[in-house]
C-alpha cells in the first residue's frame, strides 16, 4: 500500500525539521508517495501567491497532509496561511497531545490533550480599524463569532476522542463569566452535550485564566481539555512547556474531509538555517498522521524511537538541554527506527 499525502515544508525551520522527519519514516518501511507543494513565504517569492491553487488541489485530492512551520507577518502583510487552510478544508479539531516522558523534569504524570475549536471565535478573521476624527486606526474591533454547530462538532469530537482513546474526563474551558454570549454558548452547548456521555466520561468546566494557573499548579488533574480558537492556541503553548516545551509538541488538525499534521510550535526565525532547532515536534506530528492512516504499530515504533532517543541514548538539541544538531537527532531516530523494523 502506497499513501499518497501532501508535504508542505514549510519557512524558518520547517525544511530542516522536515527532511530529518521524513527519514524516519521513511525507515518505518511504510510507503509513502509524497506531494510536495508550496504554502506561505516560500509559495510567495515562488509564485506571488502565499497559498496558490496547486496546493489546495493536491489537499483535497489527497485528503492528507505533513506541514512544517508557516511565518505569518505580524500586524500588516498577508493572513495566516495556517489559518486559511484549516478554514479552507474545515478542519474544526485540532488535536495537541502532551505528555511527560523525560524523567526528572519539572513535571511528572503529564499526559493531556488539548482539543482546540480551530475556525471560529477571534480567529475569524473579521476585523477592522475604526477611524476617529483624523486618525484611520484611533480603535480596532475584532468579530468573535462562535456558532452552536461549531461548538457542537468539536465538543463532540472531544467527547468521542476520550471514549475512543480509554480516557476518562473532558475539561470544558470557557471564559463564559465575561464573554457570556461567545463563551456562554460555547459552555452552554458543552453541558448539553456531557449529559449523553454521563457515566462514561466525566466532565468539568474551568474559567481559562483559572485553568492557566491549575495547569502549572497540578497539571494531572487535566486528561483531556476542549477549548475556543484563542484560549486553546495559549493553553497548547503552556502545556508544551510542561513536558519540555515547543520542540516536542505536535498537532493534527481534523476536519471531515481532509486533516493536517503539524508541530504545534512556529517557524522560529530565530534559530532557522542553523541545524539546531528539535525536529520531534515534527516527528510526532508525523506518527499522528501514521495514526490517522491506521498504521499504529509504526506510529508507536517512531514515538518510542524519538522518546529513547531522547531519554536512553541522552540524544538532545539545545532546547531540551543537549548540543545535538537536528540532523544528529534525525540520524539518531532513524537508526532506532531501523532497528527494530
Ligand atoms: P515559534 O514557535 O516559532 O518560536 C517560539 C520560540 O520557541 C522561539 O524561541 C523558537 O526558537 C523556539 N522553538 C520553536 N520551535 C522550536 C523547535 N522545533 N526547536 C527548538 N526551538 C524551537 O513562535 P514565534 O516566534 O511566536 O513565531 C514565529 C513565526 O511562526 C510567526 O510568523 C508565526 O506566525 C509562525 N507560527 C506558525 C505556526 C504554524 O505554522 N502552525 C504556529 C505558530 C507560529
Ligand atoms: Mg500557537
Amino acid at each position: 500500500m502506497t499513501y499518497r499525502v501532501t508535504l508542505i515544508p514549510g519557512d524558518g525551520i520547517g525544511p530542516e525539521i522536515t527532511v530529518q522527519t521524513l527519514r524516519v519514516l521513511q525507515a518505518t518501511g511504510i510507503d509513502f508517495e509524497w506531494d510536495e507543494q508550496l504554502a506561505g513565504v516560500a509559495a510567495v517569492d515562488a509564485t506571488g501567491t502565499p497559498m496558490p491553487d496547486a496546493t489546495l488541489e493536491s489537499i483535497r485530492v489527497r485528503k492528507i497532509a505533513l506541514k512544517g512551520p508557516l511565518t505569518t507577518p505580524l500586524g500588516t502583510g498577508f493572513r495566516s496561511v495556517n489559518v486559511a487552510l484549516r478554514k479552507e478544508f474545515e478542519l474544526y479539531a485540532n488535536v495537541r497531545p502532551a505528555k511527560t516522558f523525560i524523567p526528572g523534569g519539572r513535571y511528572e504524570n503529564v499526559d493531556i490533550v488539548l482539543i482546540r475549536e480551530n475556525l471560529e471565535g477571534l480567529y475569524s478573521g473579521i476585523e477592522h480599524f475604526i477611524r476617529i476624527g483624523n486618525d484611520p486606526r484611533a480603535a480596532g474591533e475584532s468579530i468573535a463569532i462562535t456558532t452552536r454547530d461549531g461548538c457542537d462538532r468539536v465538543i463532540r469530537y472531544a467527547f468521542e476522542y476520550a471514549l475512543k482513546n480509554g480516557r476518562k474526563k473532558v475539561s470544558i474551558v470557557h471564559k463564559a463569566n465575561i464573554l457570556k454570549v461567545v463563551s456562554g454558548l460555547f459552555l452552554e452547548v458543552g453541558r448539553e452535550i456531557a449529559k449523553q456521555y454521563a457515566g462514561r466520561v466525566v466532565m468539568n468546566d474551568l474559567i481559562v485564566d483559572n485553568c492557566a494557573m491549575q495547569l502549572v499548579l497540578k497539571p494531572e488533574q487535566f486528561d483531556v481539555i476542549v477549548t475556543t480558537n484563542l484560549f486553546g492556541d495559549i493553553l497548547s503553548d503552556e502545556i508544551s512547556g510542561l513536558v519540555g516545551g515547543l520542540g516536542l509538541a505536535p498537532g493534527g488538525n481534523i476536519g471531515t474531509s481532509a486533516a493536517i499534521f503539524e508541530a504545534v510550535h512556529g517557524s522560529a526565525p530565530d534559530i532557522a538555517g542553523q541545524n539546531r532547532a528539535n525536529p520531534a515536534a515534527q516527528m510526532f506530528a508525523a506518527a499522528m498522521l501514521l495514526d490517522h492512516l491506521g498504521e499504529l504499530e509504526a506510529a508507536r515504533r517512531v514515538r518510542e524511537a524519538v522518546e529513547c532517543t531522547v531519554v536512553d541514548d541522552g540524544i538532545r538539541t539545545r532546547d531540551l538541554g543537549g548540543n545535538a544538531s537536528t540532523s544528529d537527532f534525525g540520524e539518531a531516530v532513524t537508526r532506532r527506527v531501523s532497528r527494530v523494523s
